[in-house]
Parts: C-alpha cells; sequence; structure tokens
C-alpha cells in the first residue's frame, strides 16, 4: 500500500471542550501535507465539532461503531446512516473492547456482558457501513491465554471469516483490519515489530483465501496496541503494515502527531 492510514481511537476520553483544544492543538502539529491518510475516532457526543474542526484539513472523521439498523428501538445505538450524515467516512468494527476482550481488565468481570460483541454482529455492521459508504475498519487479534495456546493463527482466521460471510469481495477495496493483539492493548506491552509483521502478512494471506488476492492486495492492515512515537517509525516501515490504530497515544496531539509524521 503506498499511502499509510493513521487512525486515533480516542475511546471513551474527552470532553466537547478537551476534544477542541486537542484538535487545535493537532491541526497546528501536523504538516499540510497529505501523502498520510489520518483520521480522529472521537466519541459520538464530540463527532461534530471535530468534523468542524478539521474541514479545512486533510484529516477524517471516524466513529468507534455503530449498529446495523438503520432506524428502530434500539436505545442508545447509532446507525450507518445517522453517521453518514455527519460526514464520517471511518468506523471502527469489532474492537476487542466491545468483544469484552480487555488486555488489562479494569472493568468489573460482572458486567462484562455488556461487551458481547459477536462475529455475526460484526458481519451486520460491516455490512451497514459499507451500504452507507462509510470504510470500516475491522479489529482481529488475539488475546494472551490464545496466544501462549498457540491459537494466534485460527482466532484470526475464525474473526475474518465470520465477520466477512456473505461479502461482495468488489466492496471492500476501501476496507481495513487492524491487528490488535488483546494483550498489546492499553498494557504498554507492544507486540515486537516483526512478529507483527507475521501477523499482517498472515492476515491479507487468510484475506485472499476469503475473498480474493487482488482485493486482498488493496486492503489496508494496520497495527494497533501501544503503539508510541517510539515505536511508530519501526512498525509502519514493516513490508506488511499499513499503519496502525492508536489509542492512548492518539490523546496527546504532540505524541499522535509524531507518530503521524513517522508514517
Ligand atoms: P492503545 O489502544 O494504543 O491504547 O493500546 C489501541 C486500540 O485499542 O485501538
Amino acid at each position: 500500500m503506498e499511502t499509510k492510514l493513521v487512525v486515533g481511537n480516542w475511546k471513551m476520553n474527552m470532553t466537547n471542550a478537551e476534544a477542541t483544544a486537542n484538535v487545535q492543538a493537532f491541526v497546528k502539529h501536523v504538516d499540510a501535507r497529505s501523502d498520510v491518510d489520518v483520521v480522529i475516532c472521537p466519541p459520538y457526543m464530540s463527532i461534530g465539532r471535530v468534523r468542524e474542526l478539521v474541514k479545512d484539513t486533510h484529516i477524517k472523521v471516524g466513529a468507534q461503531d455503530t449498529f446495523w439498523e438503520n432506524s428502530g428501538a434500539y436505545t442508545g445505538q447509532v446507525s450507518a446512516p445517522m453517521l453518514a450524515e455527519c460526514d464520517v467516512t471511518y468506523c471502527i468494527v469489532g474492537h476487542s473492547e466491545k468483544r469484552g476482550r480487555f488486555g488489562k481488565l479494569e472493568t468489573d468481570p460482572e458486567t462484562l456482558c455488556y461487551f458481547k460483541e459477536t462475529d455475526h454482529t460484526v458481519n451486520l455492521k460491516l455490512k451497514s457501513l459499507l451500504f452507507h459508504s462509510i470504510n470500516p475498519i475491522l479489529c482481529v487479534g488475539e488475546t494472551a491465554d490464545e496466544r501462549n495456546a498457540n491459537q494466534t493463527e485460527s482466532v484470526i482466521e475464525a474473526q475474518l471469516r465470520g465477520a466477512l460471510a456473505g461479502l461482495d469481495p468488489a466492496e471492500l477495496y476501501f476496507f481495513s483490519v487492524a491487528y490488535e493483539p488483546v494483550w498489546a492493548i492499553g498494557t504498554g506491552n507492544t507486540c515486537e515489530s516483526g512478529e507483527a509483521n507475521r501477523v499482517c502478512g498472515l492476515i491479507r494471506r487468510f484475506l485472499g483465501e476469503i475473498l480474493d488476492e487482488d482485493v486482498a492486495s488493496m486492503i489496508r492492515i494496520l497495527y494497533g496496541g501501544s503503539v508510541k512515537a517510539s515505536n511508530s517509525r519501526e512498525l509502519f516501515h514493516q513490508p506488511n503494515i499499513d499503519g496502525g490504530l492508536v489509542g492512548g497515544s492518539s490523546l496527546d496531539s504532540e505524541e499522535f502527531s509524531k507518530i503521524v509524521r513517522s508514517a
């Protein structure tokens, strides 16, 4: 892939006032050049504000999740047409924190039932996003226990097959996959760059088998999990890594701008 993609996932952080200050500073740090695709995914509440602040730049706005129905009695949910109307052009789907798989469990285990995303619901969300011309960023990755049991490949293949079931390869040119080893998310334990590169290559091979080789070669494969300015250059220059999905480090405008520049 020629152009790298760097996505900031703010998770449940930043009030509107904080988002404003952060994006104003970030826009000043980042070059006006558009040789890296940059996306900021704020909480739903700040999407409009962030959109307003980046409208004269090449920075795009993304969402952290969506729901698969367009409208209806689904309290608390936000649909793809609602996102599209707000100029949201990317959307993260199947993040491990939505699947109830946490690198560092700070939530009460009894409340994990609120995070039960499955491969099937991911699949429904992907279909809705593609129908509304929003670029999905599909997250896949293994937990520490799965890695220790040598299940990394089988877990990722099953997540990809479940998520992509019934999708038309011709619709997937603007699709991205993020390899996010769960044990690396929010823990400071970044996956070693050679290993991240190996798994991203494996993901492209699975995509070739599930979809077709041409489409698989167009899909950008990102790495996510404790990306920082000090490790992003090495990660992003691996041949199979087309950019990054950045959580904690995207909350600091200076750190995030260094990560973008390293791409
Ligand atoms: P992190 O999160 O960079 O804070 O590890 C990455 C992610 O969850 O997308």
